[in-house]
């Protein structure tokens, strides 16, 4: 198993970045496609970074869908360092994109999450994007077959999550279909963790109403469906990282399959994320196993999860130091209609680890 990611290592070098061997997420570079690149013109296309050829060939035919696109890639970076930032792994690498390090580029766990969101961000956005009006190929989605429930009609405009889902999948999964060599089970980690992320976001689509009614007596509510913010399809992304499977790629039937390692007796679930390689614990820096290390990071004295100085700082202890922080303080309402209010410096304590 360790032999994978140096051989796919050696042949980006190889083949100069071409054959998208080890292109999976390097589509998330569009995050740092400048604002002045219009993106109007199929010609553009070629200046994004990061694509594979197929993706190349999606962006010219579906011009209308790119920006939409760029704004999923920013979102993941949000929505993976916000779901991270109380973990020793927090994230911060996906920003390297597209020259990530070993922790993306391998198969971990950090990088079945990451995928995973992925998968589910690009619909997302593709799907409210549809919702707001701003693609011409698309509309709001279908109403519901069932009723509402009492009181309630469906109404308003549902996100159109059967469009997002397809044309996500066909930009995000591009590089994971390019033939070629590179790693089949690789490939077929990164496959099953987009189908996670994407299901995830199945499952956040729930019945949103709005009131209507005399003076806001709610008698009437109209009902629609649509998804719930990217920020909470991630937290339960991430819940399913820390029960995510670790699996290896072995003969079932007539085909090689993806199947959990110490119980290789049933299949790998639809619902669970799956990983090839452990990660490091990521207290000390090595850059050979991509782990930032923890030191100078922030933790919470009074915290007893994944941020609290013990965890994060792995027992080597940590250092205090104080902060200002200047608030709002000593507010006043005053008839009508307004208040002010004082602004006061206090100190905290913080904490580094060593
Ligand atoms: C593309 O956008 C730029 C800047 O907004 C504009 O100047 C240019 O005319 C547009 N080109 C086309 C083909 O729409
Ligand atoms: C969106 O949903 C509608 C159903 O209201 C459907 O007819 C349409 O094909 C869907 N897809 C697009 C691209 O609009
Ligand atoms: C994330 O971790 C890296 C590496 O340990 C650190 O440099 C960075 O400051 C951290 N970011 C945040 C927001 O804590
Ligand atoms: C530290 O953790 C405690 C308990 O979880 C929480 O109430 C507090 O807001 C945290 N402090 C900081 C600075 O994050
Ligand atoms: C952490 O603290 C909360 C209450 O502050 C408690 O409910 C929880 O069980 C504690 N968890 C652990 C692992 O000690």
């Amino acid at each position: 198993m360790r032999a994978r990611p140096q051989v796919c290592e050696a042949l980006l070098f190889a083949l100069a970045l071409q054959t998208g061997v080890c292109y999976g997420i390097k589509w998330l570079a569009l995050s740092k496609t400048p604002a002045a690149l219009a993106l109007n013109q199929t010609q553009h296309c070629k200046q994004l970074e990061g694509l594979v050829s197929a993706q190349v060939q999606l962006c010219r035919s579906n011009l209308e869908l790119m920006h939409t696109i760029v704004h999923a890639a920013r979102e993941v970076t949000k929505a993976c360092r916000r779901a991270f930032a109380d973990m020793r792994w927090n994230c911060s690498s996906i920003e390297l994109a597209p020259n990530y390090l070993l922790d993306l580029e391998r198969g971990t766990r950090e990088s079945a999450f990451v995928y995973a969101l992925s998968a589910a961000a690009i619909s997302h956005a593709i799907a409210r994007a549809c919702t707001s009006g701003d693609l011409p190929g698309c509309s709001c989605g279908p109403v519901p077959g069932e009723p509402p429930g009492p009181g309630n009609r469906w109404g308003g405009c549902a996100d159109n999550l059967s469009y997002g889902l397809l044309m996500g999948a066909k930009f995000s999964d591009a590089p994971m279909k390019v033939k070629k060599t590179g790693s089949q089970a690789n490939k077929l980690m990164r496959l099953h963790n987009s189908e996670v992320g994407r299901q995830a976001l199945r499952a956040s689509l729930e019945m949103k109403c709005k009131c209507h009614g005399v003076s806001g007596s709610c008698s009437i509510r109209t009902c629609w469906k649509g998804l719930q913010e990217l920020r909470d399809v991630a937290a339960d992304l991430k819940t399913r990282y820390l029960s995510a499977t670790k699996v290896v790629h072995r003969p079932m039937g007539t085909r090689k399959h993806l199947v959990p390692k110490d119980l290789d007796i049933r299949p790998v679930k639809d619902s669970e994320l799956v990983y090839l390689q452990s990660s490091p614990d990521f207290c000390m820096k090595n850059e050979k196993v991509g782990s930032h290390g923890t030191q100078d990071r922030q933790c919470n004295k009074t915290s007893n999860g994944s941020d609290s100085c013990d965890l994060m700082c792995c027992g080597r202890g940590y250092n205090p130091y104080t902060d200002r922080v200047v608030e709002r303080c000593h507010c006043k309402y005053h008839w009508c209609c307004y208040v002010t209010c004082r602004r006061c410096e206090r100190t905290v304590e913080r904490y580094v680890c060593k």
